[in-house]
């Protein structure tokens, strides 16, 4: 298996229930480690450009809403199979299909306030990191 590294957010609603800690022990524990972080409180332009490809969908201003309204953590995670197995970690995009012990059904309340995000995909991995993080803000270990 490849070393990779996939873009990892805490959404508002995890920062404001403070479980950021839990979530990252979560990480750490199966694998995958911080090699990058930042709490932002994203501009419009940042949320509407990192979902471009959910432009067309009609949950798009819901969804650019919500990840405007508090602050999120931004953060870079390196490991084998980072991007599956963060996705593995999250659970499903709908907390009432997420499988035990995942995040999502842990902590999300809905759909729209999920508690975090994953890149999906290698290009989707290189493009999302790209937009948060310039390559000498991601130090490996
Ligand atoms: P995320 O993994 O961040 O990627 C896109 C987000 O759109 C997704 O998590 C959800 O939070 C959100 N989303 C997807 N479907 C819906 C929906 N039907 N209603 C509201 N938000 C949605």
């Amino acid at each position: 298996m490849a070393i990779e590294q996939t873009l990892s957010i805490i959404k508002p609603d995890g920062v404001k229930k403070n479980v950021i800690g839990p979530i990252i022990t979560k990480f750490e524990e199966n694998g995958l480690s911080v090699v990058a972080a930042k709490m932002q409180k994203l501009s419009r332009h940042q949320a509407e450009g990192f979902y471009a490809v959910h432009k067309e969908r009609p949950f798009f201003g819901e969804l650019v809403d919500f990840m405007t309204s508090g602050p999120v953590l931004l953060m870079v995670l390196e490991g084998e199979n980072a991007i599956a197995k963060n996705r593995e970690l999250m659970g499903a995009t709908n907390p009432a299909e997420a499988a035990e012990g995942t995040i999502r059904k842990m902590y999300a309340a809905s759909i729209g306030e999920n508690t975090v995000h994953g890149s999906d995909a290698p290009e989707t991995a290189a493009f999302e990191t790209s937009w948060f993080f310039k390559g000498g803000d991601i130090v490996s270990h």
